[in-house]
Order: structure tokens, then sequence, then C-alpha cells
């Protein structure tokens, strides 16, 4: 029987193409760059499995357009709002995607961006590299303490309990959290986390507010003005969810006037662009995406796609599939 025929729309660690590439027929994209929508319905056209990532939007659009071959979308990655899941099954489309491998990593990064954001790493290490560090003194370059804030966490799934998790043994902070569903009291005893009916309720007592909730339609601009004007004028806000989850010209301005103190992010509605706005201003940490972005954070999820692919193309229900 001919191997199914995959195409991986990005590179990803070598270890994972090669396990790949001794399974099944795997085409890569050697430019590394994303696919623009008729590429993307081409692969439907061509590939057996398709293996995208959050620079890929399969649109309605591309999927009703391109789907022919293609059964299943092998997602690297854990976040799903770049593919319209209501039209890949419309489509017959399998959609599996990678949680659990990029949990800690993710969290690691949020807890990065509180402490960078908090205590002006940024703007110090800029200083340093400019040459325009005056040298120690009582009152240079002073910001504020993590350990023993309150944090609040709006959307409490895996990246957000272990968030929550670090926060509370590594820097003693309190944590509140709201969550569409209330978790389990053994969740809550386990990350300490106090559950807020209301994300308004969750932003005006928290002094860091980090975002953990999916992306897509029910949470785009969660954070818009009127949350944001919510928000303590001494609090941060963390991204390492999705762009789309804040209004960002809402944002710019909160940061601009002082309406909060400074913002952390990781994610973008616009990936790579980023609004001018935000890179003028000093309180703002900005990094490109890197959530996932260890050696052996993006292997692991190579291998937990591969998994779901062996089982699919093995007749077997993949483990990890949304739609
Ligand atoms: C994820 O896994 O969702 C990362 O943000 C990369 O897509």
């Amino acid at each position: 029987m001919p191997q199914p025929t995959i195409l991986l729309t990005r590179r990803w660690p070598a270890q994972v193409e090669s396990y790949l590439a001794a399974r099944y027929e795997i085409t890569l994209n050697e430019r590394d760059m994303p696919l623009d929508p008729q590429a993307l319905q081409d692969a439907l056209r061509s590939f057996d499995a398709v293996c995208p990532t959050v620079t890929d939007q399969f649109t309605v659009q591309v999927l009703q357009a391109g789907a022919t071959r293609c059964r299943i979308l092998g997602n690297y990655g854990v976040g799903v709002s770049h593919i319209d899941l209501a039209a890949c099954r419309e489509a017959g489309i399998v959609v599996t995607n990678t949680p659990d491998v990029l949990t800690e990593s993710t969290a690691d990064l949020a807890v990065l961006l509180m402490l960078m954001v908090a205590r002006r790493a940024g703007e110090g290490e800029r200083q340093v590299r400019a040459g325009a560090w005056p040298g120690w003194s009582p009152t240079h370059h002073l910001a504020a303490d993590v350990s023993g804030k309150t944090l609040g966490v709006l959307g409490f799934g895996r990246i957000g309990q272990a968030t929550a998790r670090k926060a509370q043994r590594g820097f003693c902070m309190r944590i509140l959290y709201h969550s569409r569903r209330r978790v389990s009291p053994a969740v809550e005893a386990v990350t300490g986390a106090v559950h807020c009916a209301t994300p308004e309720e969750l932003l005006g007592q928290a002094d860091f507010v980090s975002l953990h909730c999916p992306g897509g339609a029910e949470t785009r601009h969660l954070l818009d003005a009127a949350r944001l004007g919510l928000m303590r004028r001494s609090a941060f806000l963390i991204n390492t969810a999705r762009g789309e989850i804040i209004l960002e010209d809402a944002l710019v301005d909160a940061l601009r006037t002082g309406r909060i103190a400074g913002a952390g992010l990781d994610v973008y509605e616009h990936e790579p662009r980023v609004p001018a706005g935000l890179a003028d201003l000093p309180n703002v940490v900005l990094l490109p995406h890197l959530g996932s972005a260890t050696l052996e954070t993006r292997v692991a999820m190579g291998m937990r796609v591969a998994e779901n692919l062996d089982r699919f193309f093995a007749g077997l229900e993949p483990h990890d599939r949304v739609a």
C-alpha cells in the first residue's frame, strides 16, 4: 500500500521530520514561509494530511474551495483559532492539536513576562547596551515587586493553571481566576486559586492579569477599553495566549495614558505585525510569540502530531482530536 502523503507547512525540528519521513511520504516547505490561501487550497487537494501551524489561516473559504483529498489537519500547536473547525467538520476533515506538551514552557514565559515588565528588565537591558547606565544609585530604575502580589488568571485551562501554580509556589502570589467553567475544588487547592464569577470581578483586584483563554470569536477583544479601564493603575497585563483577545488600540491608549502600569506581550492580533504605538512605549515588553519555543517542547509538539497521524492512519481515534 502506498504511504500516506503529508505536507508540513513549515520546517519542524529535524528529529521529528526524520521520524515522519521514515513512515510517510512527506513534503517540506523548504522556504519555510507562511503559505497563502491559494497554496493552502492546493495542499488540501494534493495531500492526505496537512500539518499546519498558527501562521496558516484555514478559513471557511479555503476549506470550502480546497477540501477534496485531505482527511486530517494535524495542527502543530495547541491553539486552533486559525482553523475553522465547523468548516472542517462539514468537509469531513479531522483536526488534532498538541495539548499538554507545551504547558510548562508557555507558563514559564508568562512568569518571565511578569518579571520582565514589573522589574523593567527590558528597559534596563536597553540602557546597558546603549552605554547609558549612569551606575548604581538608591533611586536608579525603581520598579515593582512580583512576590506577594495578586495574580488574576483569565482562562483556567492547563496553561493558566500551570502559571498560577508557578506564581503561587515560586512567588507566594495570591491567585484569582475566571474561566468559563469553574474548576474542581482539588484543582483550586493545588493552585491556591480563588474563583471570580466574572472577568470584571477579577480585573479590579489583580496586580497582574494574565490571559490564558483560547482565541476565536468568543474571546475576541475581551480586553477592550471598558475592561482595561477596570484594572488597577498599578497593574500589569500579560498575554501569552492570542493577540486578538486584546483590543490593541485600547491597550496602546491605556499604556500611553498611564491607565495601567505596563504590559508583557508574546502574541499580537496580526502577527508578525506589532502595532507601532506599542513599540514606542517603554512600559511594554514585546516578545515574538516564543511561548512554546524551546527545543524540547517543539520536538515534543512534533511527536504529538506524529502520534495523532500514526493513530489516524492506523484507523484509530487520534488522542488530540478537536474536530
Ligand atoms: C500554540 O501552540 O498555540 C502556540 O501559540 C503556537 O501556535
